[in-house]
């Protein structure tokens, strides 16, 4: 088969499973392209931690997968990408794609002009996400929900126990009661709690995640800098599978099943789940 294109991997990371969200829509839309994921459940939630310790653990873990010779970083993390993503844009010599939270287009699906945001204390409280508002909702109101408790329940695999449902009640209800009708989720972890979510919303709530157009981004910038893996025969194509690595921080058994278990549900193959070694906080 002729080989064209970059043919390094793409890393991707998260404070723990909650990243695997985004991953599932990057694997979808680049299937061709290979992907190191590193997970830092043994330190997670990062929206507990000071912003320093966020933006330590962000550079230590993108030394890493730049050791392993990635050609992109995904920071598949709100709370990593408001506190670390300019660092990294410094520091890294490859692109770096963060997240934001969906207030752009969750502006322009409201009727009702009023928008919640679940997510982690410490992305609510960034300057990112007062930009954002700032930026493209200034004439609508805008309530944003910190939700402690959620990623640890994900992190535990657990997805729809009566503890978690009490949870998303509490956040939830409120901000349908002030008339939300465009609800983002602004913290990876959170799409996997959608079933559970809807219940609460109801089908006319429009729910706004943030693989698909991460995914997208990373594509167009992979492209714009030559760096996307091209294979020319087709019916290769067609059998080529793109190696899939992932790492854990956590040596608790349970995150690795817990990460096996939602990326599987994603209709992917199993992937072996690695130890991360010891990182220097730099
Ligand atoms: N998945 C992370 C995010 O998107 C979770 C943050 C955390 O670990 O608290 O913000």
């Amino acid at each position: 088969m002729l080989q064209l294109g970059d043919y390094c991997p793409i890393g991707v990371f998260d404070s723990g499973i909650g990243g695997l969200s985004v991953l599932k829509d990057i694997h979808k839309l680049l299937p061709h392209e290979d992907l190191i994921y590193v997970g830092d459940s043994a330190h997670a939630p990062y929206g507990d931690r000071s912003a320093r310790y966020v933006r330590e653990r962000s550079q230590a873990i993108a030394d890493f997968l730049l050791d392993k010779g990635v050609k992109a970083i995904v920071i598949a993390c709100n709370t990593a990408t408001a506190e670390a993503a300019s660092q990294l844009r410094e520091t890294m010599d490859v692109p770096v794609i963060g997240l934001e939270p969906a207030v752009k287009p969750a502006a322009k699906l409201s009727k009702s002009g009023v928008i919640g945001v679940l997510a982690t204390q410490r992305t609510i409280d960034s300057e990112r996400l007062l930009g954002l508002t700032e930026r493209y909702a200034k004439n609508k109101k805008v309530l944003a929900q910190a939700c402690p408790g959620l990623v640890e329940h994900v992190e535990a695999c657990d997805l729809n126990s009566k503890a978690i449902n009490q949870l998303l009640q509490k956040y939830i209800t409120p901000l349908l009661e002030e008339g939300v009708d465009a609800l983002i989720l602004g913290c990876t972890h959170y799409p996997f709690l959608l079933p559970a979510i809807r219940k609460i919303t109801g089908k006319e709530i429009q729910i706004l995640e943030t693989g698909r157009p991460v995914a997208e981004q990373l594509k167009r910038i992979l492209k714009e800098n030559h760096l996307q893996k091209i294979l020319i025969d087709s019916a290769q194509n067609l059998q080529y599978k793109s190696r899939l690595t992932f790492y854990n921080s956590s040596k608790d058994k349970q995150h690795h099943l817990s990460m096996q278990k939602l990326w599987q549900e994603s209709g992917t193959e199993q992937v072996p789940i690695l130890e991360l070694p010891n990182l220097e906080n730099t």
